[in-house]
Order: structure tokens, then C-alpha cells, then sequence
């Protein structure tokens, strides 16, 4: 693919510094920039020679060493640092040339850049990466949104440097404006409940059938061989199999028990709720993060509050194991189906046409949330594109039907034994709600139509109605 340079990557930490070598790997001329040109010296010391890399040290040069149209991707922190880069770069760009935002951008800002290099003649495109530093260098998952025709310029390298499945590049175009970054940030919401639920489960393995770290390890990579098998799970199998090498302990026993995180999860619960979506796993996953930062209050509740009695904490067995392993199958159904549900809702509201299975289909490489039930979920939408729900499609109703009884038993014995499973929990209360015809919001409508007149509507007739609770207590009508 050698030829003219047309793309060009700023911002050299180790994303972009990793991207632009990954572009240079697959002979794709690629010229670097970085806000500081020592950055970009050392990168061309130590990578320059890894393929047809340019460097340079002004904004200037680097714009000159682009042949029109260019596109240039910035590889920045999200936030204030993107539209810095905007400003610096825009006004050396011609009509035609396309901004890429290769960060994890709230979907929104991206909305705002787009119309705004819009009116200056420039084209913008909010492209989600997934994968990693490790990713980023040999492969991605891409999620591009923008401007079609932009994207038209890029394909060829974004689908070239993406990772690759059967064939198929972990890339592909999202939509418009924000579906990019939208369809990122729910990746890395599921990304958390992932997590969390493996959290979980590791904990249930410790503390409930007592087994040793090691054991939980080998237990992950046993797991790894079945439905399970995603990078997430073989990770944990890693991790718990570290021993700390200053102390002898496993690795996991001296790491702070405090989650941090940078957003993106917060951002896709906080947007389920703007939207009406159901979204409890995820937003679970978000809220114990933040429970486990309140390090120093844990402490002091720990010595003040009450926990289950003793005496039924006999160690489980191996049975349990197993229990485990289906529950947090269950689980991650349910987690994956409300964030495709909220991908679904978020699409039809804001014009995106987002194709779900192709969504599936670029997550089952590259990106860190890749795994081979994505291949289940990429067939669902196949079969299926607008099914309402995941759960509506047999492979992932059966899953759940046959985990169900195993899921009941974890949330029972954590419940009893006082082992916090948030994610399990919510997600099983979610799929007990959703499987029901009527549930109790018929007793909420009347409690909100006593204290505020706020009406609810009847099951056998049309029409709004509000009952005179404290008056004569009559029914009136009030709307059609
Ligand atoms: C990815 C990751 C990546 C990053 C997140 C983690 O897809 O490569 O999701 O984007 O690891 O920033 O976010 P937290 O710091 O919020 O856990």
C-alpha cells in the first residue's frame, strides 16, 4: 500500500505511538506528530526505522508532509485536550482533509466537533479503538462514525490495521456523528459488568468454597475452555496465577481492594437513564467500583454492622463450582443483551441506523470485551435484526432457561452468607421483571395518583383515570 502519505497520527503516548507503528507494520505510509517534538524525536529513534514513518516537529510540517485529501488521527486524552488539538490543527486544513478522534470521546462532544469543522468545511470522525496498548499494535477493534465519505478515505488503512477474524476486519462503519463513540463507550460499559461479574465469581470461589488463589486460577482457565472463552476470563487466569514476588503472596492479595475508572462507564448508565433503558448490570458494575473507592468507610463499617450469623458457612463443593460458572453465564447474557438493547434504543433516537450483528461481528477480535459468545450474538442479529431483545433469541433463551436454576442457588447462598454479588443479583431480578406479564408498577400508579392526581390507566377500558382518594373517592375520567 505504499504510495503518497495521506494520514498522519498526533499524539505519540503509547496508543498513537502504537497505532502509527501498526500503520508503518503494514507498509501504509504514516507521517507522527506530538505537542512535543521531543516525543516525536525519540519515537523516530527507536520506531522510525519500523516502516515508511515521517516525523514531524511542527504543526506546520506536519500538515505539509500530508498530501490533500489527509486525514489525520489525534490520539489524545478525551476531554479539553481533543478540541485543543482541533484548534491547533484546523486552520492549516484544506476543504476536504478529515479530523479523526481516535480517544474514548463522550459521544456528544462528538456531535458538537462534527457540525463544528462542518461549518468550517472540515470532516470529523469519532472513531472508538478497543484493544489496548497490545491492541492498538497488532490489532484493534475499530468503531467508526462520521462523515461517510471521510470514512470512504479511511477504510482501507482502519480496516487493514484492524484485527482480524476469519477473515473479516474488526472494523466497520457505525453511522453518523456519534454512533462511533457511543457504540464504544456501551463497549466498555459491558467491559465493566465483565469485569464485575468475574469479580464476583472469584470472590464466591474464595469465599464460599474456600477455594486458594491458585485453585480460583485454574478454575478460570478451565472455564476458558468453554462458553466462557474471551480474553477477559483467560486474563483472569493470569492474573490470579501471579505470585508477588516481594512478598511470596499471590499478586491479587496486596493490590488495593479500590476499583478506579475513567469515565466511560459512568457515562453509558447515565445515558441508559436518560434514555429509559433497563441497564442494572452495567450500572451495577458502575456503582460497586465506586463502593470499593470508599476504602476507609468500608473499614470502619466492617467493624460496626452486622452480617449474617454464623454457623451455615460450611465450605461448598465442587457442585458449586459449577453453579458459579453458569450463573456468570447467565449474567453476562443479560449484561450484553441490555447494552445491545440500549445500543438499539440510542440508534432509533438519534438517526443512527447502527447494524447490531456488525457490532457483534468487530467485537469478536481485538477489543477487550472479545469473546466467542460475541459469534452467538452476531447470528442473533443475522437471523433476527430487530429483535427487541437478545432474549428473545432461542440460543440465548435456552442458555438462560438451563443457567437459571444454578443462578438462583449463587444469589441464594450469597444472599445468606452475606458475599455482596450486585451484578449476579441485579442482573437475575432484571430477568425475573422482564419474564413477567404484570408486575407491581400497577400499585405505584395508584400511590402516585393519590398523593399527586398524577392518573394511571385501567386494564379492562380505555382513557386516563384518577380516583378522588381523599375526597369522595370516586373514579373520574381524565383523558382519552
Ligand atoms: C479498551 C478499553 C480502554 C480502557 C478503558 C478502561 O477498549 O481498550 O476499554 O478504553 O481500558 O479506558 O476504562 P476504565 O479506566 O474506566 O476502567
Amino acid at each position: 500500500m505504499a504510495g503518497e502519505t495521506h494520514f498522519g497520527i498526533t499524539g505519540l503516548a503509547v496508543m498513537g505511538a502504537n497505532l502509527a507503528r501498526n500503520v508503518a507494520h503494514h507498509g501504509i505510509p504514516v507521517a507522527v506528530h506530538n505537542r512535543t517534538a521531543s516525543k516525536t524525536e525519540r519515537f523516530m529513534a527507536e520506531h522510525g526505522q519500523e516502516g515508511p514513518i515521517t516525523g514531524a516537529g511542527s504543526v506546520a510540517d506536519f500538515v505539509a508532509a500530508l498530501e490533500r485529501p489527509r486525514t489525520i488521527m489525534a490520539m489524545v486524552k478525551a476531554g479539553p485536550p481533543v478540541d485543543a488539538v482541533i484548534d491547533e490543527l484546523a486552520p492549516h486544513l484544506d476543504e476536504g482533509d478529515t479530523l479523526v478522534d481516535g480517544g474514548n470521546s463522550h459521544f456528544r462532544d462528538t456531535q458538537r466537533r462534527t457540525r463544528a469543522l462542518a461549518d468550517r468545511g472540515l470532516r470529523f470522525l469519532g472513531v472508538g479503538v478497543s484493544g489496548g496498548e497490545e491492541g492498538a499494535l497488532v490489532g484493534p477493534s475499530i468503531m467508526p462514525g462520521g462523515d461517510r465519505q471521510a470514512y470512504a478515505h479511511v477504510e482501507d488503512i482502519l480496516t487493514t490495521i484492524a484485527a482480524q477474524v476469519d477473515g473479516t476486519p474488526c472494523c466497520t462503519y457505525v453511522g453518523p456523528d456519534g454512533a462511533g463513540h457511543y457504540v464504544k463507550m456501551v463497549h466498555n460499559g459491558i467491559e465493566y459488568a465483565d469485569i464485575q461479574l468475574i469479580a464476583e465469581a472469584y470472590d464466591l470461589l474464595r469465599n464460599c468454597v474456600g477455594l486458594e488463589v491458585p485453585e480460583v486460577a485454574d478454575v478460570f482457565v478451565g472455564w476458558n475452555e468453554g462458553d466462557l472463552d474471551s480474553f477477559l476470563i483467560q486474563i483472569t487466569g493470569i492474573v490470579l496465577g501471579k505470585t508477588d514476588d516481594a512478598t511470596g503472596r499471590p499478586l491479587v492479595d496486596v493490590i488495593v481492594d479500590e476499583a478506579e475508572q475513567k469515565g466511560t462507564g459512568r457515562w453509558t448508565a447515565q445515558d441508559a437513564l436518560e434514555l429509559g433503558v433497563p441497564l442494572t448490570t452495567i450500572t451495577e458494575a458502575v456503582f460497586a467500583r465506586t463502593l470499593s473507592a470508599r476504602r476507609d468507610e468500608r473499614a470502619q463499617a466492617s467493624r460496626r454492622l452486622a452480617g449474617p450469623r454464623p454457623g451455615d458457612s460450611a465450605a461448598l463443593d465442587r457442585a458449586f463450582v459449577d453453579d458459579v460458572q453458569r450463573a456468570l453465564y447467565a449474567s453476562k447474557v443479560v449484561a450484553y443483551a441490555q447494552g445491545f438493547a440500549q445500543m438499539t434504543t440510542a440508534s432509533e433516537a438519534e438517526g443512527w441506523d447502527v447494524d447490531l450483528g456488525a457490532m457483534a461481528t468487530i467485537w469478536r477480535g481485538g477489543c477487550i470485551i472479545r469473546a466467542e459468545f460475541l459469534d452467538r450474538i452476531r447470528e442473533a442479529y443475522e437471523a433476527d435484526p430487530h429483535t427487541p431483545n437478545l432474549l428473545f433469541v432461542d440460543y440465548f433463551r435456552d442458555a438462560v432457561a438451563d443457567a437459571q436454576d444454578s443462578w438462583r442457588r449463587v444469589v441464594n447462598v450469597a444472599t445468606e452468607r452475606g458475599v455482596p454479588v450486585p451484578a449476579f443479583s441485579s442482573a437475575l431480578s432484571w430477568y425475573d421483571g422482564y419474564r413477567r406479564a404484570s408486575g407491581p408498577a400497577n400499585l405505584v400508579q395508584g400511590l402516585r395518583d393519590y398523593f399527586g392526581a398524577h392518573s394511571y390507566r385501567r386494564t379492562d377500558r380505555e382513557g386516563s383515570y384518577h380516583t378522588r382518594w381523599a375526597q369522595d373517592g370516586d373514579e373520574v375520567r381524565t383523558g382519552a
